[in-house]
């Protein structure tokens, strides 16, 4: 399907990206059997994944009540336009700082990547006030620790 012909030029294009905490991401355990449309994230087909310090824990999903600090959860997939032409995806960033970090996030940095490298803003840092919309609607999750999980069918288990 089209994630996997894409995959490559994803890689491509995020691994220019100087931010460590999101290297190699696509190796990461992933939560989803196959892209799914994501509605929340501007229509596209998208997939999640979990770094090693999250991945344990957010495989639990309705169960989580706290990721650890260091948990690093990313979003990558595909957009399709209105006559239908694929393209890459921004990049959703979840990172779980330090307790203090930022009480109004739960300590989450929020963080949304272009997929030609440009930040379009990160929490508490440059263009915070560009991704408090992402904030905003995870403050549905925060019985989960701000997540809000992938639909059911295409949950991979942890
Ligand atoms: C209108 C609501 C909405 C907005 C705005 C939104 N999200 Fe989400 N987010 C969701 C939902 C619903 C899910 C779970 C379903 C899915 O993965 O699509 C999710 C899942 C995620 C996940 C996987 C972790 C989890 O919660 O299970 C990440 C990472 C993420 N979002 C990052 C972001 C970032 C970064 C932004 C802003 C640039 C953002 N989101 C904006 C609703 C939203």
């Amino acid at each position: 399907m089209a994630y996997n012909c894409l995959k490559a030029d994803i890689i491509a294009a995020y691994s220019k990206v100087n931010k460590p905490q999101i290297k190699n991401f696509t190796n990461w355990k992933i939560f989803n059997t196959s892209s799914y449309l994501a509605e929340t994230h501007g229509g596209r087909y998208l997939n999640n994944y979990a770094n090693a310090t999250a991945a344990p824990v957010y495989g639990k999903f309705e169960d989580v009540t706290k990721m650890p600090a260091g948990s690093v959860l990313v979003k990558d997939g595909i957009a399709v336009n209105q006559s239908g032409q694929t393209g890459i995806s921004p990049l959703f960033v979840m990172e779980k700082m330090k307790s203090g970090f930022n009480k109004a996030t739960g300590d989450w940095r929020y963080t949304m990547i272009m997929p030609n490298g440009a930040v379009v803003g990160t929490t508490k840092g440059k263009g915070s006030k560009s991704v408090q919309f992402c904030a905003d609607c995870h403050e549905a999750g925060a019985d989960n620790d701000y997540l809000l999980f992938l639909p059911d069918e295409y949950r991979i288990g942890g």
